[in-house]
């Protein structure tokens, strides 16, 4: 590694609205951090993510060699039992991993089942040897009905077409070491496991073996990943106050900009790596502060692709919204604009000779104009390079925002009651025994919806 910087953080433009306030949020962001440190200290639910990051990774890189003698690995799972697979994929790995030959892929395939859409199973089946492929079953509470239900049916195709025995030596199950539908099958299969940590949630799961059993077997470097989420830590924690802390500043302004109208955050990187890390910040923002009529809506966008579908909204739209941008200092070096020949061309002189990844900053430096040209409030994160080390370093950070603007507003961050009613609904809806009187609220909530219904 060149040099050890982790990230920039530039403010100036939402501190210019909510400055005064501002200031004022530092003894709530210290009663936040410290309710996260003895929360962490008595290992209570939901505050073990705080943890992870110096766990004994003995037995999950173990089980990550093994894994990594496959040809495919297919993690079944959703929400925080898939997200943070999809985000480290995307950051980390080369963007077509699955299609390069096994030697320049330097891992197994890797295939997330997520959704229960019957083309998207399918599609993975048409493409994997099961001979050669191994199924990472994740789920903490190991029941929720859309994993259940994937795990089922490739389960069953593979018993039908290796057998029982060879079939169970394909699965590994990562669940909750003593609760759960999938740590009864455990104990009555004996097949592989790994427990997530009971005090961790999903969607602060990515860095137990939810996500790295399946990242260190593809070849991505989970102690450098790690490395990074213990540096932002000693960053955090060494922080000489509110102005000097990456993850209390964001907090602040987020709660600030919340309590002013903001009611949406945008997160909006200058990488295609990390398209998938907004789709896993959604989540992470979404469903640990969507609590008690508060919590700002996460909004995905990507650059340079919604300048050219979001950005005329963003600046003259609502004023509505808090924009983190995230700029990479170091993109793919190599890789210029050529002059092109033909005479005709000429006009796009001023494009030739200039590097990809320069054209790429140049936008996000667009983009952050032209939104503090219009008033609009703006967090600007540079990190030096894409790498597992940075990568790590703002997944802890963010982890650390969310659950201290979680306490800023007054809620619990780690619960998700919103989730949990959906989950009960569709086990209602499934026919699963003991929830009757949630299939009658469905009948009852459908009735109200569907009462003016026209073709
Ligand atoms: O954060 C959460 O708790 C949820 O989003 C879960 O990750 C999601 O519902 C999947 O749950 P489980 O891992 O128990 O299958």
């Amino acid at each position: 590694m060149d040099d050890e910087r982790l990230l920039r953080l530039a403010y100036g433009s939402a501190h210019v609205r909510w400055g005064d306030a501002f200031g004022g949020m530092e003894s709530a962001c210290m009663a936040a951090e410290a309710r996260l440190r003895e929360g962490a200290e008595r290992n209570e639910s939901g505050f073990g993510w705080l943890c992870l990051p110096y766990a004994d990774q003995e037995e999950c890189r173990a089980v990550s060699r093994w894994l990594a003698s496959f040809d495919a690995v297919v993690q079944i799972g959703i929400g925080g039992s898939a997200l943070g697979t999809f985000m480290l994929a995307g950051a980390l790995l080369h963007p077509f991993h699955n299609e390069l030959p096994r030697e320049k892929r330097g891992g197994p395939r890797l295939y997330v089942a997520d959704n229960v859409d019957p083309g998207g199973l399918q599609a993975i089946w048409d493409v994997i040897d099961p001979a050669e492929t191994v199924f990472v079953v994740a789920s903490k509470s190991g029941s929720t009905a859309e994993t259940m239900a994937n795990f089922l049916w490739f389960y069953e195709r593979l018993r039908n077409r290796l057998g029982e025995e060879a079939a169970l030596a394909r699965i590994l199950v990562l669940t909750d070491p003593e609760k759960g539908t999938l740590r009864s099958f455990v104990s009555e299969t004996r097949c592989r496991t790994l427990p997530v940590p009971p005090s961790v949630g999903g969607r602060f799961s990515v860095l137990s073996c939810v996500g790295l059993a399946a990242a260190e077997a593809v070849g991505i470097d989970t102690e450098s990943l790690l490395a990074g989420a213990r540096a932002m830590d000693a960053r955090i924690v060494g922080a000489s106050g509110l102005a000097d802390n990456p993850s209390w500043i964001l907090a602040a302004l987020h709660v600030l900009a919340f309590r002013d109208g903001r009611n949406m955050a945008v997160f909006m990187p200058y990488a295609d790596g990390l398209r998938d890390f907004s789709e896993w910040f959604a989540q992470l923002w979404g469903e640990s502060l969507g609590k008690a009529n508060l919590g700002s809506t996460p909004v995905r966008a990507l650059g340079a692709i919604d300048q050219h579908s979001q950005l005329q909204l963003y600046m003259s739209g609502p004023d509505d919204k808090l924009y983190t941008l995230v700029d990479v200092e170091r993109h793919r070096p190599g890789l210029a604009i050529p002059a092109g020949g033909a005479e005709s061309l000429a006009p796009l002189a001023y494009l030739a000779g200039k590097d990809f990844g320069e054209m790429l900053r140049v936008e996000a430096r667009a983009t952050a104009s032209a939104l503090v040209k219009a008033g609009r409030p703006l967090l600007w994160l540079q990190i030096p390079v894409l790498d597992a080390y940075r990568l790590g370093a703002l997944i802890f950070l963010f982890e650390h925002v969310t659950a201290c603007a979680g306490f800023l507003l007054g809620i619990d961050p780690f619960d998700q009651p919103g989730v949990e009613q959906g989950k009960r609904y569709i086990y209602g809806l499934m026919g699963r025994n003991g929830f009757e009187d949630e299939t009658t609220q469905v009948e009852r909530h459908e009735a109200i919806m569907m009462s003016r219904m026209w073709m």
